[in-house]
């Protein structure tokens, strides 16, 4: 027997659903991918990306990791975007982060899992340099939620200052890199206001993001 024969069911039910709308759409899509959205997200299994925007295949490009960050030294994730840009000519980045989140959590009250937590330092470092808006506030949730949001804000900051964004502002090429948050509790995106479209717009941006009221 198959191994894991539901996920073929329910992939080949899947298959004929979309055919049954558009008998080409395989066949299209088989020729060339032209996606209009690249999204950073977490690895998380309660935030997929197409299923929560709406998206079919073909219409985003998706590099996922814990906690979504997009560290300076991480070929994995600068080279998804490099070519997201470059290649495939996105206009818009999407980091999106979430409440909930189990990287973040885990950075929150200092516990210790093993390899990841060497990972998790990206999100410790936000942590510390938001120590003092992070102890201002009145309970646990609260830090958790900010700095769920305080991570999408500064990995939106790393996002524009990569090369491949910067080069791509340089040639004029139209691109905005957005922050967002998804609530596992209500299956609901929220803007936390932070779009950058141009270098000059990123400070500002980013000073109201970090004062931004919830
Ligand atoms: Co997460």
């Amino acid at each position: 027997m198959r191994e894991l024969s539901h996920l073929f069911a329910n992939n080949r039910s899947w298959a004929s659903q979309i055919l049954a709308e558009d008998p080409e759409f395989f066949q299209k899509l088989s020729q060339q991918q032209a996606p209009q959205y690249f999204w950073i997200g977490c690895s998380d299994s309660r935030v997929p990306a197409n299923q929560i925007t709406g998206l079919l295949p073909g219409e985003m490009f998706v590099h996922r990791n814990v906690a979504n960050v997009i560290p300076p030294t991480d070929l994995n994730c600068l080279s998804a975007l490099q070519f997201a840009v470059d290649v495939l000519k996105v206009r818009h980045v999407i980091v999106c982060g979430h409440y909930g989140c189990g990287g973040v959590r885990a950075v929150l009250r200092n516990q210790q899992f093993g390899l990841v937590d060497t990972w998790l330092e990206h999100v410790q470092r936000v942590a510390r340099k938001h120590a003092t808006q992070l102890d201002g506030l009145d309970n646990e949730i609260e830090r958790f939620d900010r700095l769920c949001e305080l991570n999408v804000i500064e990995q939106v900051v790393s996002a524009c200052q990569t090369d491949s964004v910067q080069h791509a502002w340089q040639r004029g090429q139209r691109l905005a890199v957005h922050g967002w948050i998804y609530a596992v509790n209500d299956g609901l995106l929220r803007d936390l206001g932070l779009c950058v479209t141009r270098p000059e717009e990123l400070e500002p941006a980013f000073q109201e993001a970090i004062q931004g009221v919830r």
